[in-house]
């Protein structure tokens, strides 16, 4: 199958395109210089142009933080963008995969999310990717709807990177013991996602690693497989700085996957150790 990832230089991008090589599909990464997403003429022609049969979409402005500044540039990208991927994979009957995130929802209680779930996002960027979402419904009729959490790999910067920075500089590192999420290896979410491509199962889904952990466990999973001596000191909400615009719970239900027949993903720990072995061997 002929592909296009939008997003190519990012942490998940570049996995999906390993991943298509790894199965001898043809692809084609674009970023923004390649294809601006907010630049609608340059999208049609270089998606017509490259004549493919589905789009992966992983290109978004991702900063959560930054957005609640810069929410003309978050909605820009995430809505207006998407829009315009959308629009000529409806034109064109592309199939085309859109990732979207926890962030939808509200966070609260402690039911991991099903895809059916009410929708309030906690933050701009969340409301921005679910307005994403709806372009995507309302102008693609094969399309598939991919809500993540907690992503980390191996190219960028993510919270695994900065954890290990700031605990090899300060020896401590302070963390959330109330956010509780699944987390998401890259290598491992990209394989899904060509899985879902291979078929014509169209839908909404959740999909991270097995098992859930907060934030602190997390953490000390992660400095101790490093080996590292690093003390790991748990936050409670009412000292942490969250601004309420991270959601205390982002656990995702993934049933969905299986029962669709696709193979989850595995558990966040044993992820969590073939990453850190990975990053070890490139940094
Ligand atoms: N990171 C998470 O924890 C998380 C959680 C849930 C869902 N997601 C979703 O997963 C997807 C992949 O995330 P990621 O972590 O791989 O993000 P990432 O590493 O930030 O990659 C996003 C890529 O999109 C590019 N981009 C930004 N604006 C663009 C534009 N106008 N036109 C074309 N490309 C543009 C970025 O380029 P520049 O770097 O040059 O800006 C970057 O290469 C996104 O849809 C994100 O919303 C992420």
């Amino acid at each position: 199958m002929k592909v296009l990832v939008t997003g190519a230089h990012g942490q998940l991008g570049q996995e999906v395109l390993h991943e298509l090589e790894k199965r001898r599909h043809t692809c084609i990464g674009v970023d923004v210089k390649e294809m601006d997403i907010v630049n609608y003429e340059k999208v049609e022609y270089i998606i017509k142009e490259s004549d493919v049969e589905a789009v992966i979409h992983c290109a978004a402005y991702t900063a959560i933080d930054e957005a609640e500044k810069q929410e003309n540039l978050c909605n820009k990208v995430n809505i207006e963008g998407t829009k315009n991927v959308a629009q000529v994979c409806g034109m064109q009957d592309i199939k085309m995969l859109y990732i979207s995130t926890d962030c939808v929802f509200n966070g609260l209680g402690n039911q991991a999310w099903s895809p059916g779930d009410v929708i309030e996002p906690l933050n701009v960027f969340g409301q921005s990717k679910y307005k994403g979402e709806l372009e995507v419904i309302q102008y693609v009729k094969s399309f598939y709807i991919v809500r993540t959490s907690w992503l980390y790999g191996v190219n960028g910067e993510n919270y695994v990177t900065s954890m290990l920075d700031q605990g090899s500089k300060n020896g401590k590192i302070y963390v959330s013991e109330k956010q509780v999420g699944t987390p998401t290896y890259t290598y491992d979410l990209a394989r899904l996602l060509v899985d879902l491509i291979e078929t014509e199962k169209y839908g909404v889904y959740h999909a991270s690693n097995e098992g859930s952990c907060s934030k602190f466990e997390f953490a000390c999973e992660l400095f101790k497989i490093c080996g590292m001596d690093v003390k790991v000191i748990p936050v409670s909400e009412e000292s942490y700085d969250l601004r309420g615009i991270y959601p205390i719970n982002s656990k995702l239900d993934h049933k969905k996957i299986e029962e669709n027949g696709f193979r989850s993903l595995p558990n966040w720990k044993n992820a969590l150790e073939r990453y850190v072995k990975r990053i070890g061997s490139i940094r």
